[in-house]
């Protein structure tokens, strides 16, 4: 099949390669033509395991196409799928900005009768506005062409998203015909294959679906927190009850961890999206509401713990920190638990010393310049050390696991450690070092 993915962002561009793999012919459509001239060169504007030589092997083929001309891509097309951005408006919603931007470009450039199907996480409805505003735009210059709107949800996760978008647990499909349920199992046939995973529904409820799941993952996350918040005040382990009802199969192992919080560019926007909507139809959610502030708070759970062990005046105090990112295997510092304690902890006197592996360019433009003069970033994970008082690992990168002890020894001032994912044994205690957890 010939397709059109318009946003070459996180979604855009994994999709877009991903069908590509599959031997569909892509044409993946940016307005930004420094991306797409970079893109061109096999140069990618995100960190992601894979996708990279991805890129380049299928622009070699020509199965991939990056391109600012809509017409050439949409003329060439029998499906268009929009991946733009949805970002968080102040008020919480999500803003739509450039999901319009692009049906109205859609509605412009179309010369036949088209499929649209909407990749980007939206509201609920909003795949019949894109088609009534495309329609309405196309009467107005006395079109006759017809649009079917469909929608199809990623759910991809940073760091195995191109594992995650090939072999998918399943494909979610909203339409309103029969036609377009076919055209679009036709078109991820050889994802799935030998395995039915396709959920057809109606239109509204598949773009409910996308946001229904970041929402019960955030759940269960904020749930752990809160249970690890529970278990410190009692003096039980969260880490051994995560264990003891992750057995059970109704419960399952996944997203009990308990942390410092979750972040990046879907739970956190996702969840209050969903608030907004609820509320916009004058339905108060309460379990989401309080997901959100758990979250919040657990953002500050290690600065509290700093300041119970130094005190609230951090003038004279350096802290290291391992990891930026807001998960390992990304350079995405969206909504990171480490902007939150870095700026926290430097406002009540510390100087930050801070290493990650991809992550420090992004962290940089994210932080704000009045916290830029007092951080360190360091080119590797023991310089971040050198005459600090204490370590604080954020994020849970590899590298991190298996510290040298008696490298740490040597180079920290006091041996202190905040292990802010539960990475670290206990048993390092014996050798002398303070270990904070959380929930254990
Ligand atoms: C998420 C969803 O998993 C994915 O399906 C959707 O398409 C986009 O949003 P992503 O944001 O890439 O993916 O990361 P994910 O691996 O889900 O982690 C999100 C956050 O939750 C991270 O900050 C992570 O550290 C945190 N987390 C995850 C926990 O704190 N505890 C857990 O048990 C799991």
């Amino acid at each position: 099949m010939h397709i059109t993915v318009i946003g070459t962002g996180y979604v855009g561009l994994v999709t877009g390669a991903c069908f590509s793999k599959m031997g569909h012919k892509v044409y993946c459509v940016d307005i930004d033509e420094g991306k797409i001239n970079g893109l061109k060169k096999g140069v990618l504007p995100i960190f992601e395991p894979h996708l990279g030589t991805m890129v380049i092997n299928a622009q070699e083929k020509g199965d991939l196409i990056f391109t600012t001309n809509i017409k050439e891509a949409l003329d060439d097309s029998n499906i268009i799928f929009i991946a733009v951005g949805t970002p968080m408006s102040k008020d919480g919603s999500a803003n739509l900005d450039y999901i319009f931007s692009a049906a109205t470009d859609i509605a412009n450039n179309i010369s036949k009768d088209s499929l649209v199907v909407i990749k980007s996480t939206v509201p609920i409805g909003t795949g019949f506005k894109v088609r009534d505003h495309i329609e309405s735009i196309l009467e107005d210059m006395g079109s006759s062409i017809k649009i079917d709107i469909a929608s199809n949800p990623e759910f991809l996760k940073e760091g195995r998203a191109i594992e995650d978008c090939l072999h998918p647990d399943r494909v979610v499909i909203g339409a309103e015909r029969e036609e377009v349920f076919d055209i679009l199992k036709d078109l991820y046939y050889s994802f799935v294959l030998n395995h039915d995973r396709f959920v057809l529904m109606d239109v509204k409820s598949s773009e409910m679906t996308k946001y229904v799941a970041n929402a019960m993952l955030a759940t269960k996350i904020s749930f752990m927190n809160e249970i690890a918040n529970i278990c410190e005040v009692t003096g039980a382990n969260v880490q051994q009850v995560r264990l003891g009802i992750g057995s059970d199969r109704r419960i399952g192992y996944d997203f009990i961890y308990a942390g410092c919080g979750y972040g990046g560019s879907c739970f956190p926007k996702d969840v209050q999206a969903l608030i907004n909507t609820s509320k916009s139809h004058g339905y108060y959610p309460r379990i989401l509401s309080d997901v959100e502030e758990v979250n919040n708070n657990q953002k500050m759970v290690l600065v509290n713990k700093v300041v119970d062990r130094f005190g609230d005046d951090l003038e004279g105090i350096t802290l290291s920190i391992w990891g930026l990112s807001f998960k390992p295997d990304t350079d995405d510092v969206r909504e990171a638990t480490s902007i939150v304690v870095i700026s926290e902890l430097i406002k009540k006197g510390a100087k930050i010393k801070a290493y990650d592996p991809q992550a420090s360019e992004e962290f940089k433009k994210a932080i704000g310049d009045e916290y830029l003069s007092s951080i360190e970033l360091v080119e590797n994970r023991y310089d971040a050390l050198d005459n600090s008082d204490g370590l604080i690992l954020i994020t849970e990168w590899k590298e991190f696991r298996y510290p040298d002890l008696d490298l740490l020894e040597e180079k920290l001032n006091q041996k202190v450690i905040f292990d802010g994912r539960n990475i670290y044994d206990k048993k390092i205690e014996k050798q002398g070092f303070e270990l904070f957890q959380i929930g254990c």
